[in-house]
């Protein structure tokens, strides 16, 4: 049984995974800042912690997530705000998390970035531009930490029912990926921590999901 902190608990994905590690026996912890989500949360088995990433020390982060296993940071700005706030949650909310694992002697974070390829033929915006940068930093961030952590990048996420199956691999084509299939890869990459200090794409695909974080560890 792993207790696990989300960060980002409330987010489409973040509350996918909170309801697969309920499911499975696992604590999951669900950093949110709307009231309003509380109740939600519960329902899918979490536990709700309130804080605001933009507002919280590292030391105060640290005093919510202590006891983790691990931390999994799926928080974004979203299309909400420009790239300020991109700077503020996927940018700094990142580093603040990373501190804040370090001062709880929490010793495993996973990171929700993004696919590389993401918008790549076709003309995007500045703001989208800045956003896979920030993306990128943050990935350099946590690998350089210190710390045990796997990033996962993600092709385009779609609301689509999972399928349980995906591609996952060092390199790999361009995709889509239904946010499901993204928590039920989350789940098992808590569930096996020999899948280390690496850096996984992930799409849509024919192997289980199982199977293919399995084939990642070392
Ligand atoms: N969309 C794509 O195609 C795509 C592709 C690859 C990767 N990704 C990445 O995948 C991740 C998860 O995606 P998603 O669909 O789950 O996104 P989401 O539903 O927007 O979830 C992001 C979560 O971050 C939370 N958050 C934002 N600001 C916060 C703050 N100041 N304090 C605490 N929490 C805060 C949001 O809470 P509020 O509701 O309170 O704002 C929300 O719950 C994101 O990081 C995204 O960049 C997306």
């Amino acid at each position: 049984m792993a207790n696990v902190f989300i960060v980002g608990g409330a987010g489409q994905v973040g509350r996918r995974l909170a309801q697969r590690l309920a499911a499975r026996g696992h604590v999951a912890r669900a950093l949110h800042r709307d009231p309003a989500q509380t109740a939600e949360l519960e329902a899918l088995g979490a536990t709700p912690v309130a804080g605001d990433l933009a507002a919280l020390d590292a030391d105060a982060l640290a005093t919510r997530m202590a006891g983790s296993d691990a931390v999994v940071f799926s928080a974004g700005a979203g299309g909400k705000g420009g790239p300020e706030r991109i700077d503020a949650i996927d940018g700094r909310g990142l580093e603040l998390a990373v501190a804040a694992a370090q001062r709880a002697g929490i010793r495993r974070v996973l990171l929700v970035s993004a696919f590389p390829e993401a918008g790549r033929g076709r003309h995007v915006s500045d703001t989208f531009e800045h956003y896979m940068a920030v993306k990128k930093r943050a990935d350099v961030h946590l690998a350089a930490s210190g710390l045990d952590w796997a990033i996962l990048r993600p092709g385009t996420l779609t609301d689509a029912p999972g399928t349980g199956r995906v591609r996952a691999g060092l390199a790999i084509p361009y995709g889509e990926v239904p946010r499901d299939d993204v928590a039920a890869t989350l789940l098992e990459l808590v569930e096996r921590p020999a899948v280390n200090r690496v850096i996984i794409e992930l799409t849509q695909g024919d192997t289980p999901v199982g199977e293919a974080v399995q084939a990642l560890a070392r």
